[in-house]
């Protein structure tokens, strides 16, 4: 089976169909998303974060990004596998930008790379663009600016703040983005900008308009329950699962059950890979 094309997604935009992303960061879990149906992977540089244990994404290297993308890539038989350009990879200059996104694409095995910024990131766009490499927006709350917004807030409360942003989409869709992550803005907003592009919008934290929503791996499973944002609906609550299975191994290796003569392997001619194989 092909891996849905950028292409592919816009045309679920006029076909009214919604469009499922979700962030992985490893061969296992993509594996598993691809499996259950994901339209999109993004290895999303929230791996800082949720892998690295930063405060934020801004310590994530290219490295970094093309090694979990290369171990993702090979889990996805369907999905289509967006990866974020780290922070300084693509402020520098466009040539600078071109040159890391093609390592994604080429290294990392990514069929498109995403970056933060509006209007002022065009240009590079445009040129990442030019060199045959789709490009996925992202604006709102863009966490590699944490320091100038000053935290991770909802962003575009204020009509001067919606209007630019509003531009700023505009300005993504006429550089030939192919589709723009909204994250943290207000939902009227978001369905000003749904309506105004053609290409999708996927939201976080953006409400129910746009044209697909995107959730972090980690938080949509609850792998860590201190993280419990407004914009979040938890389908699982795996940090007890985890802890409860790892004291129950813990628990048998201390008392001796575990493990058993079921677990051992014995000298004898009747192995258990013989008894495996018959
Ligand atoms: O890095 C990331 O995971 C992201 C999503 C939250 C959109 O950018």
């Amino acid at each position: 089976m092909a891996q849905i094309t950028v292409l592919e997604l816009q045309k679920k935009k006029t076909g009214n169909q919604k469009i499922s992303m979700v962030t992985a960061y490893d061969y296992t879990m993509a594996r598993l998303v691809d499996q259950a149906g994901v339209d999109m992977v993004l290895v999303g540089d929230s791996l800082g974060m949720v892998i690295q244990g930063d405060d934020n994404t801004l310590s994530v290297t290219i490295e970094d990004m093309v090694y979990h993308s290369r171990c993702v890539a090979k889990g996805l038989s369907n999905a289509h596998l967006t990866v974020d350009m780290p922070f300084m990879t693509y402020q520098v200059s466009p040539e600078i930008a071109l040159q890391n996104a093609g390592r994604l694409i080429q290294e990392g095995k990514a069929q498109s790379v995403k970056l933060e910024g509006g209007e002022q990131v065009a240009p590079t766009i445009k040129k990442i663009v030019q060199a045959g490499i789709p490009v996925v927006g992202h604006i709102g709350l863009t966490p590699q600016s944490v320091h100038v917004l000053g935290g991770f807030k909802v962003q575009g409360k204020a009509q001067e703040a919606q209007e630019k942003l509003l531009l700023d989409a505009l300005a993504l869709e006429d550089a030939g983005a192919s589709l723009v992550v909204l994250e943290l803005v207000p939902k009227e907003l978001a369905k000003r900008i749904s309506e105004r592009l053609h290409i999708p919008t996927i939201g976080i934290g953006a409400g129910v308009h746009c044209d697909g929503q995107v959730l972090v791996c980690n938080d949509l499973l609850g792998l860590d329950l201190r993280f419990k944002p407004r914009f979040l609906k938890r389908y699982a609550t795996l940090e007890e699962n985890v802890l409860e299975s790892v004291r129950s191994y813990v628990r048998d290796v201390q008392d001796g059950s575990f493990p058993t003569d079921k677990h051992s392997f014995t000298s004898e001619r009747k192995s258990s890979k013989l008894r495996r194989l018959y």
